[in-house]
This record gives C-alpha cells, sequence and structure tokens, in this order.
C-alpha cells in the first residue's frame, strides 16, 4: 500500500565533502554501488547509487575552482557519469560509450546492441574505457547553477537514473552570495521523480533484460517513456517539509525519466501563492519572473523564491502537480510551523552577465526533427530520421560560432545540449513563454511545435552530445553527436 501524502519528512541530500582541497583544486571519491532504502514504509527498496544514497551526495563547488572526482564503479554493470549542464572538456563529459567497467566485465561485452537487439552491434572506434575507477575533471568555468549528476551509458541511461544513479551540484560564486536571497536552511534543492514499486518493495521498470547487461529497451506498451505511480522528492514519496513563515529558494530539477509537471503551490484556504523564477537551468535570470502554474520538463531546472509569511501557522502549502491525476497530482507540502524574521531579498537585478546573442550574430541555422521512427527493424526514437551511432558526426561546428537550431518534434520532446547553454528564440513563430527566460541546456519541446534556440559553441573543442531527456526516447536512439573543432 502506497502512504499517505504528506506524512514523511523531506530529507536533505548530505552535502560530499573533498578527501583534499590542495593547489586550488577539489578532489572528490564517489564509490557506485548497490544499497537499500526504505522508501515505502515497511520494505526496503534496492537501488543503485552513488555513496549509498538516493539522491547521491550533493557537490557544492565555487565558480572557476576545478574539481576532480574520482568515481568507482562497484556495480554489476558498465556506468559512465555526467554532469548535466556542466562546462566540461570532452573526455570528463560522460560520453555513453566511455564506460567505467565493473571488475570481471568482459571487454567483448562493450559492443552496444541498440535497441534492435543483439546483431545490429554498433562500436565506437573513440570510447575511452576504464577499469573500475575514473577521475573526470570539471573546470566549473561557469555561471552558478543547480546541475546534476547522473548515470550516461549508451542504451541503459534510463533505467540506470531510474535505479538510482542520480545526485545534485551546485555551483555557487560571490555575486550571487551577495544578492541576499533565502540561504542556509532556507534555501531547499528539490529532486523531483517518479517511480513505480513491485508488491516487494522494489522498483518496477519494464526492461527487456532486467539484469541490463545486452539487451537495451522496454516493454512495447512503454515506448513512449516509463512513468511511475509514487512522486518522490529527494527519495521520498510526497514528503512534508516544515519551513518558517518566510521566504525560502527551492532549486527544483524534475529528475523523472519522462514525467512533465505543472507545479502550483496552494495554501489550505485555496490561495495560489506566487512562484518567483529567479534562475534557470544555467543560473540566475536578468530580473524575477513570477509565475502560479511552472511547467518543468525531464532534466529542467527553475530556482523559484516562494514567500510563506501570511500563511497561517499551523497550515500547509501543497506543491500540486497541475498534470498529474490522482496521487501524481500531489508532490509534496510545507507546513508552517513558526512565525519568524526574514531579512532576505529578491534584488530587481539578479545578473548582468546574460549573454545575449542576436539573429544577425549567428552563422548558421539548422533544423532538427524529434520524431518517433523505425530503428534496425524495431521502435526509434529519431533525430532528423536518424538513430543515435556513435561513429557517425551529425553536426559538425567551429568553437566560437553562433547558430540558430530550429527544432520541431511530434510529441513531447525535451531536447538537452552538452557543453553550452542556449536562449529560447521562439516557439511556433510566436515569442517565447515567460518560463523560457534565462539561459537554458533543456527546452520544452512540446507536441507538435517548432522551438528556435540560440547559442554560442564555446568552451572546449571535442565531441558532444544533444538529444531527447526523455530518458527512454535517449535510449532508443534519439541522440546526435555534435563535433566542437
Ligand atoms: Cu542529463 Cu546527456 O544528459
Ligand atoms: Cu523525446
Amino acid at each position: 500500500p502506497l502512504p499517505p501524502a504528506f506524512q514523511v519528512s523531506l530529507p536533505l541530500p548530505s552535502v560530499l565533502a573533498p578527501v583534499s582541497t590542495s593547489g586550488g583544486a577539489d578532489r572528490y571519491e564517489i564509490t557506485q554501488r548497490e544499497a537499500t532504502a526504505e522508501i515505502l514504509p515497511g520494505v526496503r527498496t534496492p537501488l543503485w547509487t552513488y555513496e549509498g544514497a538516493f539522491p547521491g551526495p550533493t557537490i557544492e563547488s565555487r565558480r572557476g575552482r576545478p574539481i576532480t572526482v574520482t568515481h568507482r564503479n562497484e556495480l554489476p554493470v558498465p556506468t559512465v557519469v555526467h554532469l548535466h549542464g556542466g562546462r566540461t572538456p570532452a573526455p570528463s563529459d560522460g560520453y555513453p560509450t566511455d564506460l567505467v567497467l565493473p571488475e570481471g566485465w568482459p571487454d567483448a561485452h562493450v559492443t552496444h546492441t541498440g535497441p534492435g537487439g543483439p546483431g545490429h552491434g554498433m562500436h565506437d572506434p573513440q570510447a575511452v574505457l576504464t577499469r573500475l575507477t575514473r577521475d573526470y575533471t570539471f573546470p566549473l568555468d561557469q555561471r552558478p547553477a543547480l546541475l546534476w549528476y547522473h548515470d550516461h551509458r549508451m542504451d541503459f541511461t534510463a533505467p540506470a537514473i531510474w535505479r538510482g544513479l542520480a545526485g545534485l551540484h551546485i555551483v555557487r560564486d560571490d555575486a550571487e552570495d551577495s544578492l541576499g536571497l533565502p540561504a542556509g536552511r532556507r534555501e531547499l534543492p528539490l529532486m523531483i521523480a517518479d517511480r513505480a514499486f513491485a508488491a516487494d518493495g522494489s522498483l518496477d521498470y519494464p526492461a527487456l533484460d532486467p539484469a541490463l547487461r545486452r539487451r537495451p529497451g522496454v516493454r512495447e506498451a512503454y515506448l513512449a517513456g516509463v512513468l511511475g505511480d509514487v512522486i518522490l522528492v529527494n527519495g521520498a514519496p510526497w514528503p512534508v517539509h516544515e519551513v518558517d513563515a518566510a521566504r525560502y529558494r527551492l532549486r527544483i530539477l524534475n529528475a523523472s525519466n519522462a514525467r512533465h509537471y505543472e507545479l502550483e503551490a496552494v495554501s489550505d484556504d485555496g490561495r495560489l501563492l506566487d512562484l518567483v523564477q529567479i534562475g534557470a537551468d544555467q543560473g540566475l535570470l536578468t530580473a524575477p519572473v513570477t509565475h502560479r502554474l511552472l511547467p518543468i520538463a525531464p532534466a529542467e531546472r527553475y530556482d523559484v523564491i516562494i514567500d510563506f509569511k501570511g500563511v497561517p501557522v499551523g497550515s500547509r502549502v501543497r506543491l500540486l502537480n497541475r498534470l498529474g491525476s490522482g496521487r501524481t497530482r500531489e508532490v509534496m507540502a510545507f507546513r508552517i510551523a513558526r512565525r519568524a524574521s526574514d531579512d532576505s531579498r529578491i534584488p530587481r537585478t539578479l545578473s548582468t552577465d546574460l549573454p545575449i546573442w542576436r539573429r544577425s550574430d549567428a552563422v548558421r541555422v539548422r533544423d532538427f526533427s524529434f520524431r518517433a521512427g523505425q530503428m534496425h527493424g524495431g521502435h526509434g526514437w529519431l533525430i532528423g530520421g536518424e538513430p543515435f551511432d556513435p561513429a557517425r558526426t551529425d553536426v559538425t561546428t567551429h568553437l566560437g560560432d553562433v547558430e540558430i537550431w530550429r527544432l520541431v518534434a511530434d510529441v513531447h520532446h525535451p531536447i538537452h545540449l552538452h557543453l553550452v547553454g542556449f536562449r529560447v528564440l521562439s516557439r511556433s513563430g510566436r515569442p517565447p513563454l515567460p518560463h523560457d527566460a534565462g539561459l537554458k541546456d533543456t527546452v520544452s519541446l512540446r507536441p507538435a511545435e517548432s522551438v528556435e534556440i540560440i547559442t554560442r559553441f564555446d568552451g572546449y573543442r571535442g565531441r558532444y552530445l544533444f538529444h531527447c531527456h526523455n530518458a527512454e526516447h535517449e535510449d532508443m536512439g534519439m541522440m546526435a553527436n555534435i563535433e566542437i573543432i
């Protein structure tokens, strides 16, 4: 039986301590291992974890101060880590074939089978394999933002994230710290993810190969993406958090494989609270944008201020999902525990360093369709009519080039670019929506919509990805290569 809503208290992921901090750089170690957790009352759920926890430990870093994370893979399958939203040199970006092989995994099993099953082997001559451990180096020369790290193994990203391989990473800097935003225990990271559970408490995922060893893919009924009927926030079902009657900063990530949300904050007396957006995927906006309803697609992040002042002590504010029904309409609740003073503020100008690219800056325009199609004789999700192939370069661009991309969809696809942030220019010929503000790395491409984005490919040369972040679509081919030369 599922627990009643708003009973379990909201867990706050622990912040990982560096193992050393010498020479202007910090070193971290993360072991990927199996663990269990009591997510639903009275049963243990087996998980794949970073450091034994889901979500994994949060890394807090400073802009421009490099870190190295040594990942050790003690799971029974290969893994690879990607820092989503990181401005990362290609060798540390977690390319899906750059696998960390577990002890005893035969190299011969590394040929990727693709959703067509064995016999559709794809081989990546550029893959860099390591055994047991790998060092990922992140310069973090980027705007402060909520990033997240997760598994990115070719063909198996969706079930690996589902089993628990996801954690938060917050980049900070002095300018943001000095704004006077709610901080300390009034800043709450919220990783929202839906999951389904079997009767014994194990996570239920319709994988064709439950061991996730060789054969990728999901059962036919799940080709559009896997949804769960339990909404977890920071790994707890429909949690509740006690708050002061004051402003809070919510750093919201939708870490669901395929579920979209439209969030609203409703008080017990039926009032809708303002969700004041101060930041997007890639950090602070120029100025706040106020929402009553905030859509959030898989992998998107929103940085939001909510003010509980004026909500009666003892009553609740529920965070609800307008797109859900029954239990999936509920996300979490805040219980107003006490009156309290509040010296936080929301400055009218939040940041002044957002890149502004004009249409005339673009040296080229590219078109990409995101549609269902055939792949190796089975169902696939295709970009420009092609399924992902690590050996094919789909886009070649020059370091520093500004480009406009026009993205068109059949069904809903959240599109993510590695390495760069972008701005949304238009939606189906109309101006962007209010929540498209700021610098994004994932854009929600809605059914039958066409979206224009603009970006500059700067930072590093090398091979990067763009893909749909419906994780099942991603595993079923909806990914492509960008080569920056
Ligand atoms: Cu969060 Cu390539 O992904
Ligand atoms: Cu998609």
